[in-house]
């Protein structure tokens, strides 16, 4: 391919869909800092894809070789600085509105840290579109940077990343060098970034703060456009089922069927987990409009176990979304098989999880979306997404064999709903 062709090419593609983001963007009126709200109209929200996707092929193609490694830095630096920023909560110092601004020393002193190295770390995360300075040189945020710290969720999210997911990324090269091509969940780039023997999940669920922690992340996930929550909505069809019982299996503290309850009256649910973080859902759960918490209950299950009788009566549907691929092949059979060996007759499993697509076949953002989970598998637990062909082998391992009876594939969502019911 000619250079100069795919420049002009992505050059239009970018005229074309700035145009058609502005045109909408002049009718909204509510002073949104997001460059488009969430509910805004999908054509809308395609531009802004292709507009992503154009940047990325744009800046891939101006790069020349010798910049990649400048880039590098840029990227870890940036990172670094996030980090630092998150860590000692220099965000929460800065009052929102894109007109107030504060002095680093007056941040420097509210944070206890050093006005000089604050400079230094905020200057380089304003690189990266966090933070911004005004005329007098005074800090206020950027457009980024006051959504982050306007909604806890995506707070919760950032600390994850940048106290627990970078450094296990790190770790990564050390872990293969040390375990190979290891299934054990504790042979982890994980176990070597924490220094601990234990495998992640047990490991988060000794400690309070990081189950809350874990729990915030799981929470701001759903503030992804790609891990959005209201796939689950629209990916599957609740309605059809009428009044019928869930059995969200490691639910987390409860985001999924608490947005399945609002939006299906007719379904009740068990939200199933470790003991700590059913606990921890009694908190996040306990000022619910009593209409839904009473179709909503509590139960500290293991799923490595099969499913006590009292659930398995009343289940139609277990749900599994973000399960499996935290898990390598024999564990997610196991965890299929406890299932399928307590279904009453007519019950069913959906499965939402990432399905792996081929190099290329998918836009550039959200191909590079699903290769990081499939790293942050391998990073955290020597698991992996899977392809297409190893859904069908895994589904197809029980006794008796799950079958795939639906699925549906967004491209907005980076994960596909997958309805299983046993074969006959
Ligand atoms: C990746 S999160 C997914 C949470 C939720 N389903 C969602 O979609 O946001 C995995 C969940 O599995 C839970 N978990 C891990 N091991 C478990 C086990 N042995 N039994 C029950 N739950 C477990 C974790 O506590 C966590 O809440």
């Amino acid at each position: 391919m000619d250079i100069n062709t795919d420049l002009e090419s992505i050059a239009a593609s970018i005229v074309e869909n700035t145009k058609a983001i502005g045109e909408y963007r002049l009718k909204d009126s509510s002073g949104n800092i997001q460059l488009l709200p969430r509910d805004a109209p999908q054509e809308a929200q395609h531009a802004r894809q292709l507009l992503l996707q154009a940047s990325i092929q744009l800046q891939q193609l101006c790069t020349e070789p010798s910049e990649f490694l400048d880039q590098a830095q840029i990227h870890y630096q940036q990172l670094s600085a996030f980090q630092w920023l998150i860590h000692f909560q220099i965000l929460q110092h800065i009052p929102l509105g894109t007109d107030v601004s504060v002095a680093y020393e007056d941040i420097a002193k509210a944070a206890n840290v050093s006005s000089r190295r604050l400079k230094s770390v905020a200057r380089m995360a304003m690189t990266g579109g966090i933070l911004a300075e005004d005329e007098s040189q005074r800090v206020k945020h950027s457009r980024i940077s006051a959504q982050i710290v306007s909604e806890p969720a995506l707070l919760d999210w950032a600390l994850f990343i940048t106290r627990y997911s970078a450094p296990t990324a790190l770790a990564f090269a050390r872990a293969t060098e040390r375990w190979g091509d290891s299934k054990d969940k504790n042979e982890t780039a994980y176990n070597l970034a924490f220094n601990t023997p234990m495998a992640f999940f047990d490991h988060v669920s000794q400690s309070e703060e990081m189950t809350q922690h874990f729990a915030g992340y799981m929470r701001g996930q759903g503030r992804s456009s790609g891990l959005a929550v209201e796939h689950l909505i629209t990916g599957y069809d609740w309605a059809r089922l009428g009044p019928a019982h869930v059995v969200d299996v490691g639910g987390s503290t409860g985001q999924i069927a608490l947005m399945l309850a609002s939006n299906f009256p007719d379904l009740s649910f068990t939200i199933e987990d470790l003991p700590s973080t059913i606990e921890e859902s009694r908190i996040q759960l306990r000022d619910i409009d009593p209409s839904i918490a009473s179709r909503i209950s509590l139960k500290a299950h293991d799923f490595m176990q099969p499913q006590p009788p009292e659930i398995s009566h009343l289940a139609d549907v277990y749900l599994l979304r973000k399960i499996l691929h935290d898990w390598p092949t024999a564990t997610a059979h196991k965890i299929l098989q406890n299932l399928v060996s307590s279904m009453k007759p007519g019950a069913r499993i959906v499965v939402m999880d990432t399905i792996l697509p081929l190099p290329g076949t998918f836009p550039t953002p959200q191909e590079a979306a699903l290769r990081v989970r499939d790293l942050i598998m391998a990073q955290n637990f020597n698991s992996n997404e899977r392809e297409r062909d190893d859904w069908i082998e895994l589904f197809g391992s029980t006794t008796p064999p799950l079958r795939l009876n639906n699925e549906w594939q967004s491209m907005k969502s980076v994960m596909a709903v997958m309805e299983l019911v046993i074969q006959e």
